[in-house]
């Protein structure tokens, strides 16, 4: 059943620093003894890091980068304790810095949020200005958080294929890990690109929902058990990979002459196997994602996304869940084991 798009919450009376609590909570995370613990904790603003915006947070997408910092799996905190959470849209409360105004929507994500600057887990953060971007035209502040970094990823991944001469005519892209969050609005902005998309999940039980989605085809992930060929029959123009290990060997053996394969994520391992014989027999070219782009890159490709690349919200709204802080960390350990699906934003009520 479609959840209907939550829109931003009319603004309080008084959208100045006088209107935030004095504590508010937060999830935050410590390393103690030298192991992490993450709990919710009542936070006034002299405890997040520093920042000349005070942005009260309406919507902090989880990443699986999150899972693994809340729940200590990977070293990507770098000092504690620290708020995760790298990426929010919210609403400035106060700004110590000409530019900004009260209640003016903002996007917070990349520049280390969540890693060395407190992130979106908390009611309120402290942003510095210099991280901070107007919500781009053409979109709704719930629509930017629904894209957030798992869209900005799939737009660089598909800004690189423009520019190493993909097109619609080329032929198939295909996208790993579709049931996930980068997967998923690789296909919406994919589809609405005019790209033939193959989705490619170990869950068939998604299928139906990934070609509501956008996908022309789904294939099952059991097909990286077949036995291997040194190269594959060729099948894609260009591929979103975000699993890695297996899966990345497999994409780069299926590609066509002269394919794109861009790595994204490492959902399933950090390590991959493979052979030259793509590179030299095919000309296959394999590129990797930092969604931390500089500010030029950012806005145009925010621009594109509010644009010709705005996916159709109506179908990536049925795969969009909120959850509240206190689901936080029990989501998250779910979304490391894989098992669960679509894209979820924490959602700060007043
Ligand atoms: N480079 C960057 O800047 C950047 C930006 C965003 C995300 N990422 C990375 O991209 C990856 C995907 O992110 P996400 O937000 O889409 O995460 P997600 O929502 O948790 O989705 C990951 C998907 O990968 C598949 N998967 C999970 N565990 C797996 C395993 N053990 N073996 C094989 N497939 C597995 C699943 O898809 P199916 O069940 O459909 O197979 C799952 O839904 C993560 O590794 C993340 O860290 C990187």
């Amino acid at each position: 059943m479609p959840i209907p798009e939550s829109p931003l919450p009319p603004p309080l009376p008084s959208n100045t620093l006088a209107s935030v609590p004095e504590r508010f909570p937060a999830l935050r995370t410590h390393l103690i003894d030298g192991r992490t613990e993450s709990r919710i904790e009542q936070l006034g603003l002299d405890d997040l890091s520093p920042g000349e915006l005070v942005v009260r947070t309406r919507y902090a997408g989880v990443n699986y980068k999150d899972g693994l910092s809340v729940h200590g799996q990977a070293k990507i905190i770098n000092a504690f304790p620290r708020v995760a959470g790298i990426e929010l849209v919210g609403e400035v409360v106060d700004a110590s810095t000409p530019g900004w105004a009260a209640g003016q929507p903002v996007l917070v994500h990349g520049f280390q949020t969540g890693i060395a600057h407190d992130g979106g887990f908390s009611s309120y953060v402290r942003v510095p200005a210099g991280h901070a971007q107007g919500l781009p035209e053409g979109l709704t502040p719930h629509q930017v958080a629904v894209l957030g970094v798992p869209g900005f990823s799939a737009a660089m991944a598909l800004e690189r294929f423009e520019e190493m001469g993909v097109t619609p005519a080329s032929g198939p892209i295909a996208v790993s890990g579709a049931g996930g969050a980068v997967g998923l609005m690789s296909i919406a902005i994919l589809n609405r690109a005019g790209y033939r998309v193959a989705a490619i999940t170990r869950r068939m039980d998604l299928a139906d929902g990934l070609r509501l989605a956008g996908a022309a085809e789904v294939i099952d992930a059991a097909v990286l058990a077949q036995p291997q060929r040194p190269l594959e029959k060729p099948r894609f123009a260009a591929a979103i990979d975000n699993v890695g290990g297996a899966m990345l060997s497999w994409l780069l053996r299926t590609m066509q002459d002269g394919g794109c394969v861009a790595s994204v994520g490492n959902a399933a391992g950090n390590r991959f196997e493979g052979s030259v014989l793509p590179f030299i027999m095919r000309r296959v070219q394999l590129f990797g994602i930092v969604a931390n782009a500089p500010w030029p890159q950012r806005h145009r490709l925010w621009a594109r996304l509010g644009s010709d690349w705005k996916p159709d919200f109506d179908k990536l709204l049925p795969h969009v869940a909120h959850i509240s802080l206190a689901e936080l960390m029990a989501h998250s350990a779910s979304q490391l084991q894989g098992t669960t699906a679509g894209r979820v934003l924490v959602s700060f009520e007043p």
